[in-house]
């Protein structure tokens, strides 16, 4: 029988296992001796980590086996940097330019003695003095506080390898004193070094690097544990130099054949980012004689080629930023209309447009959007911008898309907002040189019917002829009735007044009662279980003067199943069953025009539903 994988997990660790069975056999290299401690490694210790910047995890082999960070603590340290100084101060320090020289290699600009790059010794060192600086008796435990929010555990130092690493490391005290002739390092570089050996010494493990790379492709944010140790900002920098410089005189092979930023420590760990995806780390002692770990950067070379994880090797973003769109006449709020109002909003209802974006509202989405919008908007003026399906817009992009809402509206287009409360957005526009208010709703539906408001304003004239409260001349809902029925139901209806916010119907009771609105406003709302799982009350339908509810429950003597609630003061003519019942047998005549009138006015409520239903489901 085959063995199938029973989920994605069993897919990807499958994966993983077979990568590390197979580099298992691969027995090149030799774990690092020039630091004695490190000689001691196990060779065949093996683990592979990946982690997705959505808090998944995939492990196999020696992912929990404690090593020394190494070099791998480099960007971190220089991330560090940046949250305590300036860039430009930084670069009075450290420069950015890959060396193409050896890690350890003494790559100094030969007038100012800058290193060449922070990943590199000289680099590193330099960079670790800035943290000494800033502050001598915090910056051991400022470090260690920052890589173990990284990792999202407490971390430690492993203090035989500190020891072995400062009495032998002779190269690297000789790069101090040297950054020090040139006043990179300003004081005595001895604390520096003990620093710089202390932050190499810090002990991970293969499934704490790739919490630390997660982190890195999450823009700083870590996946698993919700804090965030470094800004979007820093973090990009971090991520250019590892691709620039991350593995040395390795660094041009490996971004052309791996496409990741990447960084190696002789302690035997590597880690890798897909920025915005996920981070991988392996652990494995022995290494080339570049100082790399061999099965590291085997293991990765495999996983960019099988699974395409080259930065450069990007599919192009092809979906749409506008998930839908359709026009007005497609799409309708939930407040239904007097007869007359209806029709006059039908004959407008092409001047607006509704969009649905999604995605991340970055430049080459906006540049889409604007472009699309520009065709959209072309015959029509009042766009309602659904932004429920933006999953982010980010820092930098925000002034652009502001803009683009700015001309649009300078255009004459009124930009109504929808769902955009997760978007951190101003409450007005700069149109013409004023400040505008920007019109946002919670919900589409408010939206709509704030779209409605305005077509109805905007014609010259207003051919809605007054509304007679009088039940008798009522042209509403009972306007196909004889005028004598329409008198005998005059004659029974009751008027019933209504403050605003009184509940007019409640869910559960029996359905005695047909209302005709008479003034006022009434909406119906059930409560309904939103993807956040709290419970929201949700508007089924507002129903204006002439226009009848209760009719479902009357009809069909089920309990009602919502809630109505009168939006103003007001009041409605109210049909009791007995009274109907009466009438039934007095004049049926009169029953059945009134039958009529509620199947018509239902078989019209239920065709929009259902169209709007069906237009949903394309959602
Ligand atoms: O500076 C050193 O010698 C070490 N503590 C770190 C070197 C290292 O990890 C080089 N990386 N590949």
């Amino acid at each position: 029988m085959i063995d199938t994988p029973s989920s994605t997990a069993d897919v990807i660790q499958g994966l993983l296992a077979d990568l590390h069975r197979r580099y298992s056999l691969l027995e090149d290299g030799a774990p690092a001796d020039y630091i004695p401690e490190l000689a001691k490694a196990n060779p065949s210790d093996f683990g592979i980590s990946i982690a997705t910047v959505d808090g998944r995890l995939y492990e196999v082999g020696d992912t929990r086996k404690p090593f020394t960070i190494q070099s791998i603590s480099k960007p971190f340290a220089y991330g560090l940097a940046l949250k305590l100084f300036s860039g430009q101060h930084l670069a009075t320090k450290v420069g950015v330019e890959p060396s193409g020289d050896a890690f350890n290699a003494i790559s100094l600009d030969q007038k100012t003695g800058r290193p060449r790059n922070p990943m590199i010794n000289a680099g590193a060192i330099a960079t670790t003095a800035q943290i000494w600086n800033h502050d001598p008796h915090q910056a051991e435990a400022l470090m260690l506080d920052f890589f173990s929010e990284l990792a999202g555990r407490r971390l430690s130092i492993d203090r035989e390898v500190f020891q072995s690493e400062r009495s032998t490391g002779h190269r690297n005290r000789a790069i101090g004193h040297l950054l020090r002739n040139f006043g990179i390092i300003e004081d005595d570089p001895e604390e520096s070094l003990d620093l710089y050996f202390k932050q190499c010494s810090i002990t991970v493990t293969c499934h704490d690097l790739a919490v630390m790379a997660a982190t890195l492709a999450c823009q700083g944010h870590n996946p698993f544990t919700g804090a965030r140790p470094l800004t979007p900002e820093i973090t990009v920098r971090m991520l250019a130099l590892m691709a620039t410089c991350g593995t040395y005189d390795f660094a041009g092979q490996w971004l052309y054949d791996v496409g990741m930023p990447a960084k190696s420590g002789v302690g035997g760990g590597v880690l890798a980012m897909v920025p915005g995806r996920l981070g991988i780390a392996t652990y494995s002692p022995p290494l080339d004689v570049l100082g790399n770990s061999v099965r590291g950067i085997a293991v990765c070379n495999e996983l960019s080629d099988s699974l395409g994880l080259s930065l450069f090797n990007q599919y192009p973003q092809t979906s749409s930023t506008i998930r839908r769109s359709y026009k007005g006449t497609q799409r309708q709020s939930r407040r239904w209309r007097a007869v007359d109002q209806a029709r006059l909003l039908q004959e407008r209802r092409d001047a607006i447009r509704i969009v649905h974006a999604q995605g991340v509202l970055d430049f080459a989405a906006i540049e889409r959007l604007l472009s699309e919008l520009s065709e959209i908007m072309a015959d029509a003026w009042i766009l309602v911008l659904d932004v429920a399906h933006v999953t982010e817009l980010p820092e930098e992009s925000r002034g652009l898309f502001l803009n683009e809402l700015t001309s649009l509206r300078r255009s004459g287009v009124i930009v109504l907002l929808a769902r955009a409360q997760h978007l951190d957005l101003p409450r007005t526009l700069s149109v013409a040189s004023e400040e505008e208010e920007m019109p946002k709703f919670a919900q589409l539906d408010q939206a709509l019917e704030w779209a409605e408001d305005l077509l109805l304003k905007s014609g010259e004239e207003d051919r809605t002829p007054p509304f007679t409260t009088e039940i008798d001349q009522t042209l509403g809902f009972l306007g196909m009735l004889q005028p004598g029925h329409r008198q005998t139901l005059a004659d029974l209806m009751q008027c019933r007044t209504f403050a605003k916010d009184d509940l007019v119907i409640t869910k559960g009771d029996p359905g005695h009662e047909l209302f005709l609105v008479r003034e006022g406003r009434f909406t119906i709302t059930v409560e309904m279980r939103g993807s956040d799982g709290q419970t929201h009350e949700s508007r089924l339908a507002t129903f204006e003067p002439g226009m009848c509810f209760g009719e479902i429950s009357f009809l069909s003597g089920a309990p009602r199943t919502a809630n109505v609630t009168a939006d103003l003061d007001g009041s409605c003519w109210v049909l009791e069953r007995h009274d109907f019942d009466t009438l039934r047998q007095w004049e049926p005549d009169a029953v059945t025009e009134l039958l009529l009138a509620l199947t018509r006015d239902l078989g019209t409520k239920l065709a929009l539903t259902s169209y709007q239903l069906t237009l949903m489901e394309h959602l």
